[in-house]
């Protein structure tokens, strides 16, 4: 997982970031898909993917995501318009905390595929482990 800051560019009209491949992420975006309307306390996520990887933002208002990759739980405030987490293959996450009003958007570089969820979190440790 990496932090990575946008570009913003900032002028008297207000802010415009973007973010393209390879010069922002790390890998061809596959898919777009975004997160919102979130009831109060919900939790998404619960899951890894084997081999899909994502870019994830808070467009609007703010939520925290909860990775693991297998040894160590790292919590993430995402809360900026302009910076994000890349987060590679096996790695646990969840989004919480959602505030009122908040957009997540999520770039992936593979097509929905639930064959590439791992849904069990014994199951994930256990591949995890394996693969190092
Ligand atoms: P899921 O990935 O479990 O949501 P989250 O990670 O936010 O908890 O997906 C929820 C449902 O939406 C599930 O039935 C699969 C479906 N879905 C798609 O059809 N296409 C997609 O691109 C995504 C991300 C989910």
């Amino acid at each position: 997982m990496k932090k990575i800051e946008l570009p913003k560019i900032q002028d008297s009209r207000g802010n415009l970031s973007f973010f393209e491949y390879p010069n922002q992420i790390p890998f061809e975006i596959e898919r777009t898909y975004w997160i919102y309307d979130v009831p109060n306390g919900e939790i998404r996520g619960g899951h890894a993917f084997k081999e899909q990887q994502e870019f994830i933002l808070a467009l609007s208002g703010s939520f925290d995501l909860v990775l693991h990759d297998g040894k160590k739980e790292t919590i993430i405030s995402l809360n900026r318009s302009h910076v994000g987490i890349f987060i590679s293959k096996l790695v646990w996450r969840e989004i919480r905390n959602f505030s009122t009003n908040s957009l997540a958007l999520v770039v992936s570089d593979k097509k929905y595929d639930e064959n590439d969820y791992i849904r069990d979190y014994n199951k994930f440790l256990k591949l995890s482990n394996e693969s190092i």
